[in-house]
């Protein structure tokens, strides 16, 4: 499993040099429409797209990865606008979510590129086109940078082990500036 790109406050630019070259390749696929994740959808990593996501499997404080959901009829939504930042909050994290799994769209408030990145020690999400951070203990919060609204989130559920959606948006997620979704 290939968790997103690691970024350090020293590595930043050069990381985002490579990121926004990443990023403008994001731009230049098809975002198609979008294809929400729905409750029922079980998530498996967009590297592994077989392997259905177990709650066991993922470590607390670990960097997120990023995964799709797939419907209960076993197809996946593949959709740029239904991918998540799936992570497990450390316990020491700030906040009444500390240890629990949480998602999170993959798709930056600001302009809508795919939030590729992870500050370690912070624990922030960093999106490499405009540097926008977003903090998963505290519901996506901006942090940095300039997306103008949080990173919306979905909740989730353990069915048999299995991590399964279990709700919707908690807005409507989409670039607010330089794209329209
Ligand atoms: S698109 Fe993410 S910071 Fe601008």
């Amino acid at each position: 499993m290939i968790p997103l790109m690691i970024c350090s406050r020293r590595t930043l630019l050069q990381t985002s040099v490579g990121c926004a070259a990443l990023a403008k390749s994001a731009h230049a696929l098809n975002f198609g429409a979008p294809d929400w994740p729905a409750p029922g959808d079980t998530l498996s990593p967009v590297d592994q797209p077989k392997e259905t996501l177990r709650t066991d499997a993922i470590q607390a404080g670990a960097p997120p990865m990023l995964v799709c959901p797939r419907k209960p009829d076993g197809q996946l939504r593949k959709s740029l606008f239904s991918q998540l930042l799936l992570l497990r909050l450390s316990p020491e994290s700030a906040g009444p979510a500390a240890g629990q799994l949480r998602a999170f769209t993959a798709i930056c408030s600001h302009a809508g590129c795919v939030v590729s990145s992870w500050i370690p020690g912070e624990n922030f999400f960093l999106c490499p086109c405009h540097g926008s951070e977003y903090d998963p203990a505290r519901d996506g919060a901006v942090v940095g940078g300039p997306a103008p609204a949080p990173l919306p989130h979905i909740p989730l559920k353990d069915v048999s082990g299995i991590i399964v959606i279990a709700g919707h948006f908690s807005a409507r997620p989409g670039g607010r500036t330089g794209r329209t979704d």
